[in-house]
C-alpha cells in the first residue's frame, strides 16, 4: 500500500496516541504468569503485541479481547507458576524484537521445549546477547548463525540467578534475563549501562516481586513467584505521539495536543530533546496510571537549532532517534546524533534507512559509524520514498510529507500497523486546508 501527503495549510487537534506498545506486550506477558485475572485496558492491537498474545495463547493462556470499543480491552486468565505448556509448533513473534527476545527468558526457565522465530528482519538482528547472559544462568538455548540468530530453539529447565553487566542498555535484554530470573534458584543482579525503560521492574514490583533498584543495580530477589494478577491502563505510547510533537513543531502554523501520553523519565528523551532544540512542549495534567506517570502534552509551531545527542539521552529516545532527524532538517545549524550505533540492529538499519530516505527528500545528512550529523535549513521537497518496511521509517516519511513542498509518497506505507494502526488515519484528521 502506498500512502500521498501533502503539506496542508495548517495542522491541528487533539487525539490520544495509541496504548504504549511496550508496556502492553508486558501487561500481557506478565499477567499470563500469574494468580487471578486481570483486564488490561487501551493495549495496542499492533501486530506486534498480537504476536506475543498469539505466542502467549499457544503456550497455554486463556485471553478474550473485545474490541468493540475504541480503546481494546484484554481479559486475561493467568496460569500461575508452572502454567505453561509446550506449544504445538514454532512460535512466531513476526517483526517484533520485544516478542522473541522476552518470551525467550521465559521460555528458558519453562520445563519444556519451544521453538521461535519471527520474520526476515527479525531472523537478521543479534540473539547472542540474549543466549550468552541466559546460558550462564544454564540456559540451553540455539540458533543459527552460531547462535547468534532466530529461529531459536530452548530446552526450558532450572536456572540459577546470576550477576551480570549489560554489554548494552537495552530494556529487551534486561527483561528478558529478568523472566528468567524469577523462576532460577537465587537471586539475580543485573547493571545496567544507562537507565533504559523501566516498565518491566515497575509491573513487576507492583505485581508483588521483590524487586530491588539502587542506582544502575536491579535486583530480583528469588520467590518472586507466583505473581499476582493486575488491571493495568495502559498510557499512550510516547513512541507514537513523537510523531505529532515533532509535525507540530517544524509545521509553520500547528497546534497539537496530545491527550493520556506516557511521560516516564526512562522514555521522555525525545522530549528533552525537541525542547532543547527549542520546541515549545507543554506537559500538562500530570498523574500516576498503575504506576506509570501520564501527562496530556501540547506542542505548537516552533524555531529550531541543532544539538548534540549522546551518551545516556540516546537509550531514552532510541526508537524516536529517526523523527528526531527529520526535526533537525528543520533547525538552524548541524545536529549530532552520536553513540546510537544500536539503531543498526532495529527493524531496519536505521541510521542507513533514515539517511537514504531523507536524502532522498533533500535533507543534508552525513552517515557516522554511531549516528549522523544533519545539516539543518535546507527546505524538503516531496519524492517517493521507501518505509523499508520498517515502522518507524514509514511514520517518520508521512511527517516530512506534511513539511514537504509537494506531494510525498510511502510506499510499503501500511507497516505503520506494526505498532500505530491508525496512523495514516490520525495524520489526515490533523491536516486541514
Ligand atoms: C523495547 C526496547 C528497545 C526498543 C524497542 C522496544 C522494549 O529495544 O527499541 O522498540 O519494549 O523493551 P532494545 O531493548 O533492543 O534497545
Amino acid at each position: 500500500m502506498e500512502e500521498l501527503i501533502r503539506s496542508p495549510h495548517s495542522l491541528y487537534g487533539q487525539l490520544a496516541s495509541p496504548g504504549d506498545k511496550s508496556i502492553s506486550h508486558r501487561a500481557a506477558i506478565l499477567n499470563s504468569l500469574a494468580k487471578g485475572s486481570a483486564r488490561v485496558t487501551n493495549l495496542v492491537l499492533g501486530a506486534d503485541v498480537q504476536a506475543t498474545l498469539n505466542c502467549l495463547q499457544a503456550l497455554g493462556v486463556t485471553m478474550e479481547l473485545d474490541t468493540s470499543q475504541e480503546a481494546p480491552l484484554l481479559n486475561i486468565t493467568g496460569v500461575g507458576t508452572g502454567g505453561l505448556h509446550e506449544a504445538g509448533d514454532v512460535l512466531n513473534a513476526a517483526n517484533s524484537g520485544t516478542t522473541l527476545r522476552l518470551l525467550t527468558g521465559l521460555l528458558a526457565a519453562q520445563p519444556f521445549l519451544s521453538f521461535v522465530s519471527g520474520d526476515s528482519s527479525l531472523r537478521s538482528r543479534p540473539m547472542a546477547r540474549l543466549i550468552h547472559p541466559l546460558r550462564l544462568m544454564g540456559a540451553e538455548i540455539w540458533g543459527r548463525g552460531g547462535d547468534s540468530l532466530a529461529p531459536l530453539a530452548i530446552r526450558g529447565k532450572r536456572l540459577q540467578g546470576i550477576e551480570y553487566s549489560l554489554p548494552v542498555a537495552s530494556a529487551q535484554l534486561k527483561s528478558a534475563i529478568l523472566l528468567a530470573a524469577l523462576f532460577a534458584e537465587g537471586s539475580t543482579t543485573i547493571i545496567e549501562p544507562a537507565p533504559s525503560r523501566d516498565h518491566t521492574e515497575r509491573l513487576l514490583a507492583t505485581m508483588g516481586a521483590t524487586i530491588e533498584i539502587s542506582g544502575s543495580l536491579i535486583t530480583l530477589s528469588p520467590n518472586s513467584v507466583p505473581l499476582t494478577c493486575l488491571d493495568i491502563q495502559v498510557p499512550g505510547d510516547i513512541s507514537a505521539a513523537a510523531y505529532w510533537l515533532v509535525a507540530g513543531t517544524v509545521h509553520p502554523n500547528a497546534q497539537i495536543q496530545i491527550l493520556n501520553t506516557g511521560v516516564n523519565p526512562t522514555r521522555t528523551g525525545v522530549i528533552d530533546v525537541l525542547r532543547a532544540m527549542g520546541a515549545r512542549i507543554d506537559m500538562e495534567n500530570q498523574h500516576f496510571v498503575g504506576g506509570e506517570p501520564v501527562a496530556d502534552l501540547s506542542v505548537e509551531s516552533s524555531s529550531l537549532k541543532g544539538v548534540e545527542i549522546r551518551g545516556p539521552l540516546i537509550p531514552r529516545a532510541i526508537d524516536e532517534l529517526p523523527i528526531v532527524a527529520l526535526a533537525a532538517c528543520f533547525a538552524q545549524g548541524q545536529t549530532v546524533i552520536r553513540d546510537a550505533g544500536e539503531l543498526r540492529v532495529k527493524e531496519s538499519d536505521r541510521i542507513q534507512t533514515t539517511i537514504i530516505e531523507l536524502s532522498r527528500l533533500g535533507a543534508k545528512v552525513e552517515e557516522l559509524p554511531d549516528g549522523m550529523i544533519i545539516y539543518g535549513g535546507t527546505p524538503l521537497k516531496g519524492a517517493t520514498c521507501s518505509s523499508h518496511r520498517d515502522h518507524r521509517l514509514a511514520m517518520t516519511l508521512g511527517i516530512a510529507g506534511l513539511v514537504a513542498e509537494g506531494e510525498t509518497v510511502i510506499q510499503n506505507a501500511q507497516v505503520v500497523a506494526v505498532s500505530y494502526p491508525s496512523f495514516w488515519r490520525d495524520l489526515k484528521s490533523l491536516a486541514h486546508d
